[in-house]
């Protein structure tokens, strides 16, 4: 959403919307004030069965003290280390992957390399069976291609879909909390035994979390990474000469993907709540209110980007928001990065010009906290 004030409250909905770039960053900088447990006032009947699948458990949602515990347990499983090895990996299942659009005679981004790339990467680097990878895709299909309508002033109504999801959050974590239990018993070379394994000050992850942690990995492998890659090849067709650029001097591939989470940031927006009254952008927002932080349209206040529209790769620095801030900042960057830094570049060798085709429309994902395409023919 466009607007000229940087916080603004929706009557309708019950929600501040905050839109503004130094507004969103004094947020993600202060989780005393701003809160990432939406639990705390979000009314149950929005999410049923919450209690039972643990919904309030994952890291995105656990405030300090308890988060930063949480954090160094799962960071000293998923280290850098871990996701710079899987360099030779990621650029072996990104040629398999063309190769084999090759064979088929066309090459639409989304189905034939977006998506498939980082949920291989991910369920190879966690060891659950890459075979079972129509199984993800269905429960990451439940649960985020669901109109995203939120409303806390709406009575919320039991919908099929939520249903669903909810059956698959408990199918999920059914599974993971299987292949967990089984790394146990016989430990293996791979993510999920070094989460099970995990210690800290003699103390390890809870079954729970290990489970929780492994869903939000193999969940964030499925939508973002795809995201990215689709929108930076989207902007390379829109800015041919951007395209131009860098072929010329690929030592800026990774300040384009950079541009390009912030031209097209792929968690549109994020939700926070307040734990007590705060000042914020000429307003004073209440305790326990629901605030949905758009990433999107910080990333482009003119405030501090100047001329937002324009994508510019060479912007340096580009403090944009799209991996969020602070004590949340998003874990899987560096591994989302690399994706996105190897597969271009093999984009790039492989093909002389990326281009859209004229004759066969691009579909964006419809939901509005997500900004990527679901479709991309080239
Ligand atoms: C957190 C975005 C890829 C795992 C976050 C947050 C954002 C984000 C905005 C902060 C949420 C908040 O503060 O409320 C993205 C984008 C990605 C991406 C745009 C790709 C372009 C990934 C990948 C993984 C991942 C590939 C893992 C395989 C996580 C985790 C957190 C997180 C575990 C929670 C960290 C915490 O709460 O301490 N991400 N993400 N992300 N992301 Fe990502």
């Amino acid at each position: 959403p466009r607007s000229d004030r940087p916080v603004e409250y929706d009557a309708a909905a019950g929600i501040w919307g905050v839109h503004g770039y130094p507004e969103a960053h004094e947020i993600l900088g202060d989780p005393e004030t701003f809160s990432s447990d939406t639990f705390r006032v979000i009314p149950k009947p929005l999410m049923p069965d919450a209690e039972e699948f643990s919904l309030a458990g994952f890291i995105t949602q656990i405030d300090p003290p308890e988060h930063g515990k949480l954090r160094k347990l799962v960071s000293s499983a998923f280290t850098r280390k871990v996701v710079a090895d899987l360099e030779p990996r990621i650029a072996a299942v990104t040629h398999e992957l063309l190769d084999a659009a090759r064979d088929r005679g066309r090459l639409e981004l989304v189905a034939d390399l977006a998506y498939p790339l980082p949920v291989i990467v991910i369920a190879e680097l966690l060891g659950v069976p890459g075979g079972d990878r129509a199984l993800f895709k269905q429960w990451a299909d439940a649960l985020f291609q669901r109109d995203a309508k939120i409303s806390l002033t709406e009575p919320a109504e039991q919908r099929e879909e939520d249903i669903d999801a909810m059956k698959s959050w408990r199918d999920m974590s059914a599974y993971l909390a299987d292949h967990a239990a089984e790394r146990r018993r016989n430990p293996r070379a791979d993510l999920l035994t070094r989460l099970v394994e995990a210690e800290l000050d003699g103390e390890r992850l809870p079954a729970g979390q290990v489970v929780n942690f492994a869903i939000l990995l193999l969940l964030a492998g499925h939508v973002t990474t795809t995201m990215l890659l689709g929108n930076t090849v989207l902007c390379l067709d829109a800015f041919p000469e951007q395209q131009d650029r860098v072929r010329a001097h690929r030592a800026a591939v990774p300040a384009l993907i950079e541009e390009s989470l912030r031209y097209l940031t792929p968690f549109a927006a994020i939700s926070r709540t307040t734990t007590r009254a705060a000042e914020l952008g000429g307003e004073t927002i209440p305790a326990d209110q629901l605030l949905m932080v758009w990433l999107g349209a910080a990333n482009r206040d003119p405030r501090q980007f100047p001329e937002p529209a324009l994508f510019d790769p060479g912007r340096d620095p580009n403090p944009h928001l799209a991996f969020g801030r602070g004590i949340h900042f998003c874990l899987g960057a560096p591994l989302a990065r690399l994706e996105g830094r190897i597969a271009l570049n093999i984009l790039l060798d492989r093909f002389d010009r990326l281009r859209t085709d004229p004759d066969d429309p691009v579909a964006f994902i419809p939901t509005p906290t997500m900004t990527g395409v679901r479709r991309l023919p080239l």
